[in-house]
């Protein structure tokens, strides 16, 4: 019988539909962090290299930015890279969870308490970029930024 035929067809067409969804859900959107390491939340001030947060030179191009994200701020609040340089961000949260989103880039990093989230991106472009959290932190979240100097 031909009904036999469309409940399987239909069925095929929700799977192909379900692993459509699945892909996109997990490709786009926050993505998992690359360079995982798990800390205590309690201890970033006391733990390298969130003991002395801000910019460190690796070599003649690449650069490691280790960031402490928190309400209602990052600390360093501003940091100045060279242009076309390879940039590491290294963003762990104090408190709760918030994020390290800078427009106009492919950075955007959900910033999880415990855990040091990182991503690399290189600004080819000189000027003032602007960084933003964009998970809901608490009465100050949108007043939360930093700025990145490229020069
Ligand atoms: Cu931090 Cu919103």
């Amino acid at each position: 019988r031909y009904e036999k035929y469309w409940l399987i067809f239909g069925l095929c067409t929700l799977v192909v539909f379900l692993t459509i969804v699945g892909v996109n859900a997990f490709s786009g959107g926050h993505q998992p962090p690359t360079g995982m390491m798990t800390l205590d939340p309690t201890k970033v001030d006391q733990t390298p290299p969130f003991d002395q947060p801000g910019l460190k030179k690796v070599d003649d191009n690449t650069y490691e930015a280790n960031l402490i994200a928190m309400a209602f701020g990052y600390n360093p609040s501003k940091i100045e890279v060279p242009v076309g340089a390879k940039v590491i961000f290294n963003v762990t949260s104090k408190d709760v969870v918030h994020s390290f989103t800078i427009p106009g880039t492919n950075v955007n990093m959900m910033i999880t308490p415990g855990h040091v989230n990182t991503s690399e991106f290189s600004f080819d472009k000189p000027g003032s970029y602007l960084v933003l959290c964009n998970e809901y932190c608490g009465s100050g979240h949108h007043m939360m930024q930093m700025t990145i100097e490229v020069k």
